[in-house]
């Protein structure tokens, strides 16, 4: 079987990454060979990202953080898709063109160049599928979970983001899957539509 490289986008508490667990656990089941991963990756650049030991850089260095972590995640993604696993990955560039063009703390990054800084690094996924959702409703997910809210959970800058999600969406043909229907409606059509692609 061939190897795949299906990526998993949405704004925080959107349910990505229990999608991802639980399709993981499903095609493992079928004996398929699956490797699920994510960004910022917990290696070398994305583990300085998420410690926050890169603080108090500008948001342009923060998105080429964001880049050079995908670059090195990229170079493993393509040797998982070789060996002809399928690779599920909870985030990928439409975070950083996404997250980071919607003005966070007011410093608004040109999404072309975010487009542009990424070109040369990333493999183009066999489908990107976006979990949409309000923000307030996302919101209340991540609230209930108990989880501290980090700087990219406002949810003003949330409802930027979906919309970047959806201009990208539209422009790169990204699969939208309505993600405030109960989980298992939302995990079920995520699974039809990887079951067209794998
Ligand atoms: P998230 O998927 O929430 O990771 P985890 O659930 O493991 O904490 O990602 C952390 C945050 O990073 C999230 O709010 C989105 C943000 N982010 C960007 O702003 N740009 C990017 O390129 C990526 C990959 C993530």
């Amino acid at each position: 079987m061939s190897g795949s490289f299906i990526v998993f986008e949405g704004i925080d508490g959107s349910g990505k990454s229990t999608v991802c667990r639980k399709l993981a656990e499903v095609l493992s089941g079928r004996g398929i060979d699956v490797v699920l991963t994510a960004e910022p990756t917990h290696e070398r650049v994305g583990a300085l990202i998420r410690a926050g030991s890169a603080g108090n850089v500008s948001q342009r260095t923060e998105a080429l953080l964001f880049v050079a972590d995908r670059n090195d995640h990229t170079e493993e993604i393509e040797r998982w898709v070789s060996e002809g696993k399928v690779v599920l990955c909870d985030r990928y560039f439409a975070s950083t063109v996404a997250y980071q063009s919607s003005g966070l703390d007011g410093d608004r990054i040109d999404r072309e160049w975010l487009i542009d800084i990424n070109r040369q690094f990333i493999r183009t996924p066999d489908a990107t599928i976006l979990l949409d959702i309000d923000p307030s409703v996302s919101l209340d997910r991540v609230g209930v979970r108990g989880e501290a809210v980090s700087k990219f959970e406002r949810p003003d800058f949330l409802k930027q983001v979906r919309t970047e999600y959806l201009n990208l969406a539209e422009e790169y043909g990204f699969e939208i899957v309505d993600a405030s229907a109960d989980a298992d409606k939302v995990f079920q059509d995520v699974l039809a539509i990887v079951e067209e692609i794998i």
